[in-house]
């Protein structure tokens, strides 16, 4: 990976300077954080029912069900439910419950294919692409049997830039625009879905709390220790020892960090090989040109990578060359479906194909790291020999992320509370 020279970084943390996020978004506070959030029972059923049965969820994307009759099922236990999204025959995605009406089955067993109809395999009812209940088998026998009632369960869905959303919520309070807000309309005109003719993607079944997972993707105070063998000097330099950012922006629930690229970086050279022959994620021959107003925000030339994270747990990550993703399922208090992906245009070359590979493997090895530590943090948290933790001011976007499923999980309105704590945080709202 490379990076942009001619940085100024972002030193001005801490007392000397004046805590530059805090001061940004007072309305947050200085407090700590409870252990208590990452191991109780009680909180993820909270969390089940007030946050993720309620709000948009991101699934995957577009290219993965290009034509009518591509499906793929997607699992969500925090959920309770299993979810088969699908191409209609009329071009449009649609999402239903994957669940038979007869007598409950789950329609789809597998994760994913092309059908015409999902038939359940139980006693054969059939179902159309748009849902509609198409066939019975033995029907004469059934008594009254009204067949346009018996459809699939719908299940809200929209797209937002080829990244399918889904709400479980039989009538979702917002709309999915209304719900990514301004953080979306700032990233759109991206070339997304350019860049997502080739996918490459690591999932794992993590025993950690999805927060805690959550967490670990949303600071980099972390990157001069863990990513040391990794990624020694693309963040950190002698003039940013500790990664600090570039700029925050908080939304009422979402919020986005632009990181610095090291002035100091110096390419092994497979690295610079890799760099000459196509994109890798972070580039230093890239041009402000054409960058939509959310990414970059400040336009400096010293940016590397802008991290935007949607609420309650996606990451669309964007750089010049490429961008990535991480989705947190969360599967039980202790238990995650973590996924991520880094998303390149089609490589047309074989220099192009390696330069990609190599940044697989950097970006293979830097999660790799970060997954190290969230089975090893869950054990100790269920210790309890911790009541509370104490959050750095680059650790802003972990504070506003408790923040707002505290209040979610009190009940309280998060868009008013904003408004009403943090002046200059409303206006970006
Ligand atoms: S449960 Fe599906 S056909 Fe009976
Ligand atoms: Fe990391």
């Amino acid at each position: 990976m490379s990076a942009t020279p001619n940085g100024t970084p972002a030193n001005g943390n801490g007392a000397a300077g004046g805590y530059k996020w805090h001061n940004k978004y007072p309305h947050l506070g200085t407090g700590p954080v409870s252990a208590d959030v990452f191991t109780s029972q009680e909180q993820f059923e909270l969390e089940r029912e007030r946050i993720f049965k309620k709000v948009w969820l991101n699934v995957g994307r577009v290219e993965r069900i290009p034509n009518p009759g591509d499906y793929f099922v997607q699992d969500l236990a925090v959920c309770n439910t299993s979810v088969i999204v699908v191409r209609g025959k009329d071009g449009a995605v649609h999402a239903f419950h994957n669940m038979c009406s007869h007598r409950g089955n789950k329609i789809a067993w597998d994760q994913g294919g092309t059908c015409q109809n999902f038939t359940c395999k139980f006693h054969g009812w059939s179902y159309g692409l748009d849902g509609k209940l198409k066939f019975v088998p033995d029907e004469e026998s059934f008594f009254d049997l009204k067949k346009e009632t018996l459809g699939l369960t719908r299940v809200a869905v929209d797209v937002w830039e080829g990244f399918i959303f889904i709400n479980v919520d039989p009538n979702p309070t917002e709309t999915l625009p209304e719900y990514l807000g301004d953080l979306a309309t700032g990233l759109e005109g991206y070339p997304f879905g350019e860049f997502s003719t080739t996918s490459t993607s690591w999932t794992s079944e993590v025993n950690a709390n999805w927060k805690v997972i959550k967490d670990a993707f949303q600071e980099v105070y972390h990157i001069a220790f863990l990513h040391k063998r990794s990624i020694p000097d693309s963040f950190t330099s002698k003039d940013n020892p500790y990664a600090h950012s570039l700029d925050v922006t908080l939304y009422p629930r979402h919020g986005s960090m632009s990181l610095f690229g090291s002035a100091d970086y110096k390419p092994s050279p497979v690295a610079k090989l890799a760099a000459q022959h196509g994109e890798i994620v972070i580039r230093s021959d890239f041009s402000m040109d054409g960058l939509p107003a959310g990414v970059n925000p400040l336009r400096s030339e010293a940016w590397s990578l802008d991290l935007n994270v949607i609420f309650p747990a996606f990451f669309v990550d964007v750089s010049q060359g490429s961008y990535f993703t991480h989705q947190f399922m969360p599967i039980g208090v202790d238990k995650t479906l973590w996924t991520s992906t880094q998303y390149y245009t089609r490589a047309t070359t074989p220099g192009r194909r390696f330069s990609q590979e190599y940044g697989n493997v950097i970006f293979r090895d830097i999660i790799m790291e970060d997954g190290r530590t969230f089975e090893e943090t869950q054990s100790m948290l269920s210790s309890g020999a911790k009541k509370e933790f104490y959050l750095h001011d680059e650790e802003i976007l972990v504070r506003h992320s408790h923040h707002v499923i505290d209040q979610m999980l009190k009940g309280q309105p998060v868009d008013a509370a904003f408004a009403a704590n943090g002046k200059e945080a409303a206006s970006h709202a």
